[in-house]
């Protein structure tokens, strides 16, 4: 068994929502508007990292700075398809989006939409540069930040709904309206640049991923 495995089991949980309000004052003009949507999602984000502080707060220097940096092991065996699990990994929220079979089918359909349809950019590790950006087709793993300026995207999975009659499930950043669909490949038009990063990661068995490290045999 590999060293790397020894490092395995610094789990961190944080609360699965990222939904924001959009109840500002109809007073609160345009401009202030945008400040406080960006604020608060970036807020939400940044307090992902800030749910591991007590954890390591009382360990030794070289103790914290491996635990922050250590590969995190999730049980993914509740994750019912068409539902998702918000983990933590180096101070990143980390989505594990469990695709229904329908939803995996429609990342097919909108290529000409997309800015990186065959995630050609190095968002993602080599074994997730394939159709699905997965290793198991349905299984999507993403780092939850925005690649414009790091906000949380809302998830928007179903299809339709407030997104329009077009929209096939997705996520939506409403700090600029960036938009990237359920493999986390970037709409054209957005402000965010590249495709949402995929983390290296591998799973050990049929239901435990590990997110982190890619080289520790299963
Ligand atoms: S941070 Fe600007 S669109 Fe997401």
């Amino acid at each position: 068994m590999s060293d790397k495995k020894t490092e395995v089991g610094a789990k961190a949980r944080v609360d699965s929502s990222n939904a924001l309000s959009f109840s500002a004052p109809n007073l609160i003009d345009q401009e202030k508007r945008n400040f406080i949507i960006t604020a608060t999602a970036c807020t939400g984000a940044i307090g992902a990292a800030a749910v591991a502080v007590p954890f390591i707060g009382s360990m030794l220097p070289s103790e914290r700075a491996k635990a922050a940096g250590a590969p995190v092991e999730i049980d993914i065996s509740k994750i019912k398809p068409g539902e998702m699990m918000l983990e933590e990994w180096r101070g990143q929220p980390v989505w594990i989006l469990n695709r229904t079979d329908e939803m995996t089918a429609d990342l097919a359909k909108h290529h000409d939409e997309l800015a990186d349809p065959d995630s050609k950019v190095a968002q993602q590790p080599e074994y997730c540069k394939n159709a699905n950006r997965a290793i198991k087709p349905n299984m999507a793993v993403m780092v939850g930040l925005c690649t414009h300026l790091g906000c949380s995207p809302q998830k928007k999975l179903e299809a339709g709904g407030d997104m329009g009659e077009n929209w096939t499930g997705g996520f939506f950043c409403p700090c600029h309206g960036s938009k990237f669909d359920l493999a986390g490949r970037v709409f054209k038009g957005s402000p965010a640049p590249t495709n949402l990063v995929v983390p290296p990661h591998q799973y050990l068995t049929e239901t435990t991923l590990l997110i982190g490290v890619d080289t520790v045999e299963a």
